[in-house]
């Protein structure tokens, strides 16, 4: 984690005996990294927090019987291997290795910072598992004979962690969600993974579940419903999420047709939304691409994913998949469809593009090149070929707050050239951001401001209904959001869930007319990932702001952590003004901004 000075000034080291969170091994004292596998340094944690997390528990199948079968050594070796995998890959998608089991693993994915796509990315994290075990699988069974399978069980809500005794290494969780993860992983089949119902809930519109099972699990009354995890969706669009009628942002949209409008005819433009988490970006621009659609106006879209922020090229890769349309193409014909494309280009450079979008010859070696000669003769073919386009195309560059070093950088260079283009690029960012897609000469930034009053009752009373015994409700789901869509929506979508509403959406009924309002999951999750990743100087006025609504809707510290605590003093003495010129993109493996 990339930490500002600010927060390694004003947190205090952990102390001596104190272990890396992510391989185990012990620290050096004041140590900011780990020596071995070069994670951060934890911070010290002063107490137990609650924290909403998903727990994953991977244990293998039958280990008694391959204990039996394997010599000391080679079983050794294999466990060595099927931990040494899933400590990594848990890593990777930013997870904590909480204990190996004996013959098994738990890991945390949102402690001890919090994460607010946790639950995606422990599901990603259990399909890699699973396929690298997979190929370890075959493996020992050519060379053992044996069958070795992996369960693999997520559960996701609020567990107390912390070092949980005066024992430095002590960091865990504890509550009944960790037990239920547990669960989860028994009854998974082998080579699987089982989801709980609220792990299921988080991912079920960005992943491809099984239908739901009713599954006796030991220690619960009755059956409960679980998912099993299949895959994940290739785009991260909500399949199937019915998103209420655009309320407000008539200027926004007035303004980005006019735009589009100028750029079709050859006055391109870079357009930045900029807005904090929920505020409407994705939604602006998804409305901007129905309007270029309906124009004719060809539309290429890529996200940046929150933990993918240290893996080069990627963004940059998936556009020109797209642009180029080889996703759906075998190599040979992939190739073929990129010289088509760009008739005139270099060789050379066609290699390292070919590489780039996965389509490579194997038989034909590339260019011996450094990594950063590399990135500037693909940048420069990409405009090359921008500036050969004729026909007028939207491009849609999602959540650059998350994206790589190198894509950015390359990305830079061809916005550089749209305003000679028919193009109009929509880049979308939270606030934080300050690389250097934010700041492309001659483009326009569109900020997001919170819906007002009456806007944000319209939302909630068509999310509502019109029915009078969900008319109080309405009102105060509208005041805590704070303009806040995405708050609006999650907190009706809680109450529904908890069975304080029923009937379905837009025609529910409340039989609880005083019923309590809490902050749901993933509004915790996504105010917690925002805190953690704070500095204690230079607040921004909206976490201020979210972090009001964490007091105000929950009514407890317990919905912020203790950074959350802190900055949200620091906003009620006024130590909030300022500008939040440092602060690192919230949720995600951060990465300095430049
Ligand atoms: N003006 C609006 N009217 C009605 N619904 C809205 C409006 N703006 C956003 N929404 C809804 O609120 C939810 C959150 O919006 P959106 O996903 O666009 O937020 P975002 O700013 O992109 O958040 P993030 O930073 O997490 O990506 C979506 O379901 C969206 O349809
Ligand atoms: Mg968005």
């Amino acid at each position: 984690m990339v930490q500002t000075t600010d927060q390694r000034r004003e947190r205090p080291m952990e102390p001596a005996g104190a272990v890396c969170r992510a391989c185990g091994t012990e620290l050096r004292r004041r140590a900011r990294f780990c020596d071995a596998c070069g994670a951060p340094a934890p911070e010290a944690v002063d107490q137990a927090e609650f924290k909403q997390v998903t727990v994953l528990f991977a244990d293998v199948v039958n280990s008694l019987a391959i204990a039996s079968k394997l010599g000391a050594e080679r079983l050794l070796e294999i466990m060595a291997e099927v931990f040494g995998c899933a400590a990594t890959i848990t890593r990777r998608y930013g997870g904590t290795v909480d204990k190996f089991t004996g013959d098994g693993i738990m890991a945390l994915f949102g402690a001890p910072v919090a994460l607010e796509d946790h639950a995606f990315r422990a599901c990603l994290a259990s399909l890699e598992i699973q396929e690298q075990i997979g190929q370890l699988a075959d493996e020992v069974q050519r060379r053992d004979g044996l069958a070795l399978h992996l369960r693999v069980g997520l559960n996701s809500g609020r567990v107390v962690a912390g070092e949980i005794s005066s024992d430095a290494r002590a960091y865990t969780a504890i509550g009944e969600q960790v037990g239920l993860a547990q669960r989860m992983e028994s009854v998974a089949p082998p080579g699987g993974v089982m989801l709980s119902e609220s792990t299921a809930r988080l991912v079920e519109h960005i992943t491809v579940l099984g239908t739901p099972e009713w599954v006796n699990v030991k220690g619960a009354e009755k059956p409960l419903l679980a998912r099993q995890l299949l895959g994940s969706a290739t785009e991260r669009v909500a399949i199937g999420r019915r998103e209420p009628t655009l309320v407000g942002r008539a200027w926004e949209m007035n303004t980005l047709t006019s735009i589009l409008d100028q750029a079709i005819v050859g006055a391109g433009c870079v357009v930045g939304v900029v807005g904090p988490p929920g505020i409407g970006k994705s939604r602006i621009v998804r409305e901007a691409v129905t309007l270029a659609t309906g124009r004719g106006v060809e539309v290429f879209t890529v996200a940046c994913e929150s933990h993918t922020s240290e893996v080069p090229f990627l963004v940059v890769a998936r556009l020109l998949r797209t642009v180029f349309g080889v996703s759906d193409l075998d190599e040979h014909a992939g190739r073929a469809r990129v010289r088509a494309a760009i008739p005139d280009a270099n060789p050379d450079d066609l290699l390292l593009l070919d590489d780039l979008l996965g389509i490579g010859d194997p038989d034909v070696a590339l260019p011996a090149i450094t990594p950063d000669a590399r990135g500037r003769r693909l940048a420069a073919l990409l405009n090359a070929a921008a500036l050969a386009q004729t026909t007028a195309a939207q491009y849609v560059i999602e959540d650059v707050h998350w994206i790589d070093e190198v894509s950015e950088a390359m990305l830079a260079e061809f916005v550089s050239v749209v305003p000679r283009r028919r193009a109009l690029v929509l880049i979308t960012y939270r606030t934080e951001y300050r690389g250097v897609l934010s700041r492309t000469p001659g483009a326009q930034t569109i900020s997001l401001a919170p819906l007002d009053a009456a806007q944000t009752t319209a939302l909630t009373t068509e999310l509502l209904g019109p029915d009078p015994s969900v008319g109080a409700l309405a009102a105060r789901i509208a005041d805590r959001a704070a303009g806040n869509p995405f708050f609006a929506e999650e907190m009706v979508r809680d109450l529904a869930e908890r069975g304080v509403l029923e009937g379905d959406r837009g025609a529910y009924l409340c039989r609880d007319d005083a019923a309590d309002i809490s902050v749901p999951g993933t509004l915790q999750a996504t105010i917690a990932a925002r805190v953690d990743r704070l500095p204690m100087s230079g607040m921004a006025w909206e976490v201020c702001l979210i972090v009001q609504i964490g007091w105000a809707v929950g009514g407890a510290p317990a919905a912020v952590p203790p950074t959350g605590r802190a900055a949200a003093r620091r906003c009620r003495t006024g130590g909030a003004e300022g500008t939040n010129d440092g602060a690192n993109a919230d949720g995600g493996q951060p990465r300095s901004h430049r």
